[in-house]
C-alpha cells in the first residue's frame, strides 16, 4: 500500500539512503516459503475469471508459479524486460517523497518479509505477498506501468501543490482497489483486492458495495476506508483509458478547482454518478454495529 504514515524519519539502520534493503532472500525459511505458496494456491485458484487479463497475464509473463517466495533480482529481471520496471526491498512503509522518488524511476518498493501463519487473511502493513502479488503483476502491463512512473512524479507535485490527499485517493481507488470493465463485465485488478482471500470475491459478487463508474474528480473528492472491505468501488474501462486521462491531465487546476467542493462521504452517491451497483451496504452496517 501506499506510505502514509511515517513510521521514521530516517531509514533505519542497515538500510541505504533512498530506504532501500538487500531483500536477503537466502534467509527466508522453509515454512516462510511454504506460507508464500499457500497464499498463491489459494489465490490463483480464484482468479481465473475474476483478475483482469493483464494481471493474469502478468502473473504468467513474470514466472510467479514458480514455488516460493520471489527472488527480486530474477522477478526485476523478467519485469525489466516487460515494462522497464524494477522491486526493490524496503523495511516497511517508507515517506512519501521516498515512495514517489523510486516509482518515478520504476522502481517499484516492496516489503521483503512476509506475514506469520495465523496472518493469513488479514494483515495491516503490507507483506511481500501484497506488494509483488497484489501489486508487481501490473507493472507488465505497458499502460499501467507508465500510470504508475507518472504517479511517482505527480506525487511529487501534489507534495508542493499541498494536494497530496487527493492523489492518495487516487492511488486508493485504482491501484490498490480498482475495478476494470473487460468485454462487458467487471474484473479486480487493485492490490488489495486481488491479494485478499476474501475481498477478491466480495468486490464482484456481494450485493453490498457500490460500483460506480471512474470519473477522476469524483474519486479525488471520495473518502476511504482502511479497516475493512470498501464499501464502493470504482470502474474504469480500460487500462490505456486510465492513462489517458491521468498522465496526460494538469492535476494542478482540478486540485484547485476541487478546494471549492466538499469531500464525498464513503457510501454516498451522487446524482451524477454512473453507477452499476447500487450497494445495500448490508455488509458495512453489520460490520459497523447497528441494524439495518
Ligand atoms: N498528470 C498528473 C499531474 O499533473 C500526474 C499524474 C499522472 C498523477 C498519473 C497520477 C497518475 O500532476
Ligand atoms: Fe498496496
Amino acid at each position: 500500500m501506499e506510505s502514509s504514515t511515517h513510521v521514521l524519519e530516517r531509514p533505519p539502520e542497515g538500510a541505504a539512503a533512498d530506504w532501500t534493503i538487500s531483500q536477503n532472500w537466502a534467509a527466508y525459511t522453509a515454512d516462510e516459503h511454504a506460507l508464500w505458496d499457500r497464499l498463491f494456491a489459494r489465490q490463483t485458484a480464484q482468479l481465473p475469471g475474476r483478475a483482469s487479463e493483464a494481471f493474469l497475464r502478468g502473473i504468467d509473463m513474470l514466472r510467479l508459479s514458480k514455488p516460493g517466495i520471489p527472488d527480486f533480482e530474477e522477478l526485476s529481471e523478467h519485469l525489466m524486460a516487460a515494462t522497464g520496471w524494477r522491486v526493490v526491498a524496503v523495511p516497511g512503509l517508507v515517506p512519501d517523497d521516498v515512495f514517489f522518488d523510486h516509482l518515478a524511476n520504476r522502481r517499484f518498493v516492496a516489503g521483503n518479509f512476509i506475514r506469520r501463519p495465523d496472518q493469513l487473511d488479514y494483515i495491516q502493513e503490507p507483506d511481500v505477498f501484497h506488494d509483488v502479488f497484489g501489486h508487481v503483476p501490473m507493472l507488465a502491463d505497458p499502460d499501467f506501468a507508465d500510470y504508475m512512473e507518472a504517479y511517482g512524479r505527480g506525487g511529487q507535485r501534489a507534495l508542493q501543490l499541498g494536494a497530496l490527499k487527493r492523489l492518495a485517493r487516487l492511488y486508493w481507488y485504482t491501484v490498490e482497489f480498482g475495478l476494470v470493465e473487460e468485454k462487458g463485465a467487471l474484473r479486480i485488478y487493485g492490490s488489495g483486492i486481488v491479494s485478499s482471500h476474501g475481498e477478491s470475491r466480495f468486490a464482484l459478487d456481494d450485493p453490498s458495495p457500490n460500483r460506480i463508474r471512474f470519473d477522476l474528480r469524483r474519486v479525488m473528492r471520495t473518502e476511504y476506508r482502511i479497516d475493512d472491505y470498501q464499501q464502493n468501488y470504482f470502474v474504469i474501462p480500460s487500462f490505456e483509458e486510465l492513462r489517458r486521462i491521468t498522465v496526460e491531465n494538469d492535476f494542478a487546476p482540478i486540485y484547485a478547482e476541487l478546494d471549492a467542493l466538499p469531500d464525498i462521504a464513503i457510501a454516498d452517491i451522487l446524482p451524477a454518478d454512473d453507477v452499476i451497483t447500487r450497494g445495500t451496504q448490508d455488509y458495512a452496517r453489520r460490520r459497523d454495529g447497528h441494524q439495518a
